[in-house]
């Protein structure tokens, strides 16, 4: 059966009484679903407290947007692995676009929180993607394949069974242009089989997910492709009635 992992990335949205609404409400409509896949929410920070005690013994599990690789000290404002795993993280988006160039996140500071993710037993989301001008000259491959040498380096080979790669071409982020299927199914399919060449395998377990503009009109075209296996979703993950119908056609998807 194919592998689908459906994730919210909630970005610098919602407060405490939004986030426990969407929690309630997704709560309600999920919590007789016998879902045959992962569906996690990456709320804020501040919000996965509460997110977390709504959820736990859901149907959905509770990931961060980002973290830490040093294990504490003086570091001030940033977030550990240890803080988020025992507050019940079970994932952490890393290497998102907007780190990358927001915050200037290189791919060996993303290699690096990765690591301690996966020592810690959590599971990173690692992102990768072109941008537009990137895309218009030619150089999707060279940025993908670069990213994955860079911010994919000395995993192990368990290491690789928790390792989800998110492949979000910068320039469908929250443009509302999605990647045509075509495109889609193109860039999972060189990435899986770069992956392969590269670290072996195992890379036809791995998870690769959407991300950009995956709504609920194109989920289920786009969860539908050979290797795609999710999808990282920030606007409409943040509505519950969009966020719903995400998962219904991956359960669709799964039942056909
Ligand atoms: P979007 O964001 O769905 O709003 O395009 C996706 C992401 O940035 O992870």
């Amino acid at each position: 059966m194919k592998k689908i992992l459906i994730a919210g990335n909630w970005k610098m949205n919602t407060n405490v009484e939004s986030s426990t609404e969407f929690c309630l409400n997704v709560l309600e409509i999920t919590k007789n679903m016998d879902l045959k896949f992962t569906v996690l929410i990456c709320p804020p920070f501040v919000n996965l407290g509460n997110c977390i005690s709504i959820l736990k013994d859901s149907n959905v599990t509770v990931g961060a947007q980002n973290c830490w690789y040093e294990e504490k000290g003086a570091f001030t404002g940033e977030i550990s692995v240890d803080m988020l795993k025992s507050v019940g993280c079970t994932y952490c988006i890393v290497g998102h676009s907007e780190r990358r160039t927001i915050f200037g996140e290189s791919d060996e500071i993303i290699n690096k929180k990765a690591k301690a993710l996966l020592k810690s037993g959590l599971k990173p989301i690692i992102c990768i993607g072109e941008t537009l001008e990137e895309r218009n000259s030619g150089n999707t491959y060279k940025v993908l394949f670069h990213q994955l040498d860079n911010s994919f380096v000395g995993f192990s080979e368990e290491d690789w069974k928790n390792v989800v790669i998110a492949y979000e071409p910068v320039w469908a982020i929250g443009t509302g242009v999605t990647a045509t299927p075509e495109q889609a199914q193109e860039a999972h399919h060189n990435i899986r089989k770069y992956v392969a060449e590269k670290y072996g395998d195992i890379a036809s377990q791995s998870l690769i997910l959407y991300g950009g503009s995956m709504n609920e009109k194109n989920a289920l075209e786009l969860l539908n492709l050979d290797d795609v296996n999710g999808g990282l979703i920030g606007g409409a993950s943040l509505k519950v009635d969009s966020f719903v119908s995400i998962i219904n056609s991956a359960e669709q998807i799964l039942n056909s």
